[in-house]
């Protein structure tokens, strides 16, 4: 079967969601954020160990919740979108973020993820949330992963987070998707990418994997329906048990995230003969 998977496809749906839906994926309290955290993502990612003011690239920023975040924990923050309507969400969430925290160094940036406009080895941590599952050609995401892996420098990390579509509750979710919401209405279907599938990419690309696991599981709680209620009920959950271990909690983890490392580059051998 030839997957139906040009760029332009993928860019008429996601220019259709913007147009439509001109609110979505705002950030309801921007100047929140970095009091609340963004969740297992980020803890796993800060864990991992990036340096202080790390350059950082969201490619494929969205609302760009999470490079708000890593902005607000002191990093130098790129973020970059094809579409006008994310990049200014996110414009009026900083502006909003640096009224009542003071300045932030995010930079927001229009662009292509298949074509980076930036040099390579740029940057400390390239990482992109909901995007790669998007692509249902495993060719157009390697395209995309050495884009990635290209601007991160040697040493630097390489992190993609997509949805666990594997998750046992996914099937009711995907009936009340679809019944309350307008997901049905764009052809973005999500491909069911595997932690070792995701691990093989990157794994493919020369980098050494450093992290691998289904994460976010409190948001079982809070993924569909979505409420106040249960999103305070996620939140004490995470407080009180911020990971829990265990294969069986793992299962409900809602997303996967696979974070990998560029090797250094080798340094020359200093006893070639001449
Ligand atoms: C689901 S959203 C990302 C969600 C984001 N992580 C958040 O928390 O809001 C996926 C984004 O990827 C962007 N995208 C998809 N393909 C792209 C491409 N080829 N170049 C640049 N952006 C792209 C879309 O425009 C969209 O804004």
């Amino acid at each position: 079967m030839v997957p139906r998977d040009t760029n332009d496809r993928i860019t008429t749906e996601w220019g259709r969601v913007y147009a439509e839906n001109p609110s979505v994926y705002q950030i309801p309290h921007p100047e929140r954020i970095a009091r609340l955290g963004r969740g297992d993502f980020m803890t796993a990612i800060s864990k991992i160990g990036l340096p202080t003011k790390a350059r950082v690239l969201e490619a494929g920023c969205g609302s760009g919740r999470d490079s708000l975040y890593l902005a607000s924990c002191g990093h130098r923050v790129v973020a970059l979108d094809r579409f006008d309507t994310p990049r200014r969400h996110l414009a009026a969430a900083r502006a909003r973020y640096e009224n009542s925290k003071g300045p932030i160094d995010l930079e927001i940036v229009s662009g292509d993820i298949l074509d980076l406009p930036f040099a390579a080895n740029e940057f400390d941590l390239v990482f992109n949330s909901g995007v790669l599952e998007h692509y249902a050609c495993s060719t157009k995401r390697a395209a995309i992963i050495s884009e990635m892996v290209r601007v991160a420098r040697h040493g630097g990390l390489v992190a993609i987070s997509v949805p666990n579509l594997h998750h046992p509750f996914r099937p009711v979710w995907d009936v009340l998707l679809s019944r309350y919401t307008n997901h049905d209405n764009y052809d973005l279907a999500e491909v069911a990418l595997t932690t070792t599938e995701l691990r093989g990419d990157l794994d493919v690309q020369g980098l050494e994997v450093v992290f691998c696991e289904r994460i976010d599981v409190w948001e079982t709680i809070s993924h569909f329906p979505r409420s106040v209620a249960l999103r305070g009920l996620t939140m004490g959950a995470n407080f009180a048990f911020p990971r829990p271990m265990g294969s069986i909690f793992r299962r409900f983890g809602t997303r996967l995230l696979v974070c990998a490392r560029k090797r250094s580059r080798l340094a020359p051998s200093s006893d070639t003969k001449d």
